[in-house]
């Protein structure tokens, strides 16, 4: 029998094991050396100051939020097409995400549609970088100096991506967060990343992922509420060991990319990741397709399960989650474009070391099952 193709599986190899193999023997399993080790070469490869590893993108999130300012009953500008977690975060401030419509192309919002979004009680913005795409984040800072509002960036599906003008996503001196799911470009198991632009904002956040505590560790005084937010060592090794070999992992992930976007080019009705334009580039995350007009993707899914070729709706629109529904009213309709993406879109098998045989018997399989 032939192997299934799995949707995703992270790289990890002897150096991996050996950096963690090593942590494991020293003893020092949480806040020692790797932790800081980590950050600075997150830092350095990303061309940035301040770096603060957390348990979790979500984590990360969080504590960003926090640094920027956010208080119970604002509201927040951000995307209904992201993984929940974006949205989430803000519940859990006490604040209210208030969605736009994506753009059609990159599937991110826009600041023309988040400019429309804003109202008196918006304090913030939190656009996302969907799939690895960067949003126009020139925009957005404009229009957050224009209205006084804060800037953060969920950047945790788009290590290696390029905004317009050049730079990386995350280096543009907004607080940007990524993070290392096992999906993910770099994994750490769990884990993440807030770049800060100031050693105040990551003095907060350092102390807020650690209960409040001092930067230097003093034990007596907790002088502000915070969270079990750390990220342990041994996860700080696996993502260092990462790190090392962060550019054959992008390149990899390049690789699949274009050979899906090539063997399926041309298949009719079949939506493709878009390509990157005005110097922009994506950091590649996910193959998500959206299916034609008219084919069903239940028994799209199905048919390639039997061909040994794993698939998933990827993304389900937030406002339409029955929590979301229930506690704010949300509708079907109010997002048409998301809407529509959300329900045909489905997400192929991709990791970096996915080889040319299994994307095209993943094509073959999906040509077959979509009767193309
Ligand atoms: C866009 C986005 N935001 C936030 C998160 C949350 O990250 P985590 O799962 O590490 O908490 C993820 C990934 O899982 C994500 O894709």
């Amino acid at each position: 029998m032939t192997a299934r193709v799995p949707l995703a599986r992270p790289v990890v190899g002897e150096r991996e094991e050996q950096l963690v193999v090593e942590t494991l023997r020293s003893g020092q399993l949480s806040l020692g050396p790797r932790l800081v080790e980590f950050e600075r070469a997150f830092a350095r490869r990303l061309g940035v100051e301040h770096t603060s590893a957390v348990s979790s993108g979500t984590a990360g999130l969080h504590l960003a939020i926090r640094a920027a300012g956010i208080e119970p009953g604002d509201e927040v500008v951000t995307t209904p097409f992201s993984f929940v977690a974006s949205a989430n975060c803000l519940l859990y401030e006490g604040a209210r995400p208030v969605f736009c419509d994506i753009d059609p192309r990159t599937l991110n919002i826009t600041p023309e549609a988040a400019a429309d979004a804003v109202t008196d009680r918006t304090t913030g913005l939190l656009p996302v970088h969907i799939f690895g795409y960067p949003a126009d984040i020139a925009g957005f800072e404009e229009l957050a100096s224009d209205r006084a509002l804060w800037l953060v960036e969920d950047a945790c599906e788009a290590l290696g991506a390029l905004y317009a003008d050049g730079s990386l996503v995350g280096a543009r001196g907004n607080l940007a967060v990524f993070g290392f799911y096992p999906n993910k470009q770099l994994t750490t198991g769990e884990g993440g990343m807030v770049v800060s632009p100031g050693a105040d904002l990551k003095e907060r956040i350092d102390s807020e992922r650690n209960q409040g505590r001092a930067p230097d560790m003093g034990w007596l005084d907790h002088d502000r509420l915070g969270f079990n937010y750390r990220l342990d060592d041994l996860s700080c090794a696996l993502g260092l060991a990462q790190l090392e070999r962060l550019e054959e992992l992008l390149a990899g992930r390049t690789r699949v990319a274009s050979q899906y976007s090539e063997a399926l080019a041309g298949i009719e009705g079949l939506g493709l990741p878009c390509p990157d334009a005005d110097g922009e580039r994506r950091g590649w995350f996910v193959y998500v397709v959206q299916l034609p007009d008219g084919v069903d993707r239940d028994d799209t899914i199905r048919a390639l399960r039997e061909q040994g070729v794993d698939s998933k709706p990827y993304l389900p629109a937030i406002h339409l989650f029955s929590f979301y529904r229930e506690r704010y009213g949300h509708r079907e309709g109010e997002f048409p474009v998301c809407e529509e993406v959300a329900r045909r879109s489905l997400a192929l098998p991709f990791h970096p070391q996915l080889t040319e045989g299994e994307v095209e018997r993943v094509v073959t399989a999906l040509r077959a099952a979509i009767g193309r």
